[in-house]
């Protein structure tokens, strides 16, 4: 098993919708594994398959503490299916936007329903740090990062500074 590479902004991939996952097949499953890998590796909190390149409505999410057993949750094909009317506002990053951040609102609580490795449907319902990163990754798969919820001065600030370091890395 590798760890993968994961894109950064700007990338063009990073802006494409994903499209479902027809079949759980052997690839997909060392596709979820390979995720999870990348995402420990990394480390992060959740990693989206088009993070690494890949297409498909699939991301891994772990929001246990350090001190706490690892919990690792594989989503595919996943959809909001209820959202809280009470929004808050918190800290996000990205992998994919190294040493950048930003405050976004979103849904205190939402239900996720998807399915696991297995292929059952499962619904989870979230608050608080593991509600956060479900809506993060949910984004991903529409192509939509956490900064395209700032403002466009914000946005366009963090992408300019992303452009100069890949520039200055390449030199
Ligand atoms: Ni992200």
């Amino acid at each position: 098993m590798a760890v993968l590479s994961i894109l950064t902004a700007p990338d063009a991939r990073l802006k494409e919708p994903a499209r479902p996952v027809e079949r759980i097949d052997e690839r997909v499953l060392a596709l979820v594994d390979a995720m999870l890998e990348t995402m420990y590796d990394a480390p992060g909190i959740g990693l989206a398959a088009p993070q690494v390149g890949v297409g498909l409505r699939v991301f891994v999410a772990d929001v246990s503490a350090k001190e706490e057993p690892p919990s690792p949750l594989v989503l595919i094909n996943p959809a909001i299916v209820w959202r809280s009317e009470e929004l808050v506002v918190a800290e996000e990053g990205c992998l994919s936007l190294p040493e950048h951040y930003g405050e976004v609102t979103r849904p205190a609580e939402v239900v996720m329903r998807h399915r696991d490795r297995e292929g059952s449907l499962r619904e989870i319902r979230a608050a608080g740090l593991l509600a956060r990163c479900l809506q993060h990754e949910q984004d991903h798969l529409d192509g939509i990062l956490f900064i395209d919820h700032l403002s466009m001065l914000r946005r366009n600030m963090i992408l300019r500074k992303l452009a100069k370091a890949r520039r200055q890395s390449r030199a």
